[in-house]
């Protein structure tokens, strides 16, 4: 049985699409005081998969909701699915006091669930938070899936190295063109950031720019400005994580950006591809 969070219901029922399993009935609610009620009615199953992107506060709320309304449905067994895990980015704390944030957040997602799947971490290494058995899924080679066949001689193009892995599985899936990385610096208290071009050679190219996460979209569009100025044909901007947040969109369009993709890990215009599939593998 599929259960499935507010902000995660395509994935959610592509979920059950792609693996054959029964998308369950589920209401959301909000008291007049703010707090918020998520329930399902008893199902006759004893494994639930709990489907929420914990997207914002609330979404988090909810997953530790449904976590124990699926016990209370009758569930002796449940699978929590992450297809994007908020907070994944707070994974060290720079300074004494400061929380190590996705581990405070997998901790508390561990109380309610026998196993974790999350899609493309922004590292690895959360997965060791949780104190149950947590995996990661990979979903970027779907992220080949919308591109144009009759890209230029193409480069995929990571916008700092911790990406570069990624650009090289959607060249893979892609069948053919060059993978290298820009290195990128972020100014932690303003959020500008500046990148650093590889010499790669991008004139009259096509250029995949590929990462785990779009955000403010200020890594992606500092990188199509540099590419811009070094006569790059057309850049693609592709990610697992289409957040979007402020005005990201904008500053895409206004640095030119030939298209934008993502998966549903968050529900947005621009999923293009479903990274349920490669999660239903998994169950
Ligand atoms: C950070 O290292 C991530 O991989 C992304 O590069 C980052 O989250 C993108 O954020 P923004 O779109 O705000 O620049």
């Amino acid at each position: 049985m599929i259960v499935s969070g507010s902000a995660s219901q395509s994935f959610a029922a592509a979920l059950a699409t792609a693996t054959g399993r029964e998308l369950s009935a589920v209401a959301y609610d909000r008291f007049p005081d703010g707090e918020l009620h998520a329930a399902v009615p008893e199902f006759d199953a004893d494994h639930a998969v709990v489907v929420v992107s914990t997207v914002s506060s609330d979404a988090h709320v909810q997953l530790l909701q449904l976590q124990d309304a699926v016990r209370e449905a009758g569930a002796s067994e449940v699978t929590t699915v992450l297809p994007y895990m908020g907070y994944a980015r707070q994974d060290r704390a720079f300074s004494a006091g400061e929380p190590v944030s996705a581990r405070a957040m997998a901790r508390a997602i561990s109380t309610g669930t026998d196993r974790v799947l999350t899609v493309n971490p922004h590292e690895e290494a959360i997965c060791d938070f949780f104190d149950v058995p947590a995996e990661s899924v990979d979903a970027a080679g779907r992220l080949a899936d919308p591109l144009p066949a009759d890209l230029a001689d193409p480069l995929f193009l990571a916008p700092d190295e911790g990406a570069t892995d990624l650009a090289d599985t959607v060249r893979s899936a892609y069948g053919s063109g060059a993978t290298d990385h820009f290195v990128k610096e972020r100014d932690h208290d303003t959020g500008e950031v500046v990148v650093e071009p590889s010499d790669a050679a991008v004139g009259d190219r096509d250029v995949v720019l590929v990462d785990d996460i779009v955000a403010t979209g200020s890594t992606m569009s500092e990188a199509i400005d540099v590419l811009h100025g070094r006569g790059v044909d057309r850049v693609f901007v592709t990610c697992l994580h289409p957040l979007l947040v402020e005005n990201a969109r904008t500053k895409l369009a206004r640095a030119g950006v030939a298209a934008l993709y993502g998966t549903d890990t968050i529900e947005r215009p621009e999923s293009r591809v479903s990274a349920a599939p490669a999660v239903g593998r998994h169950l």
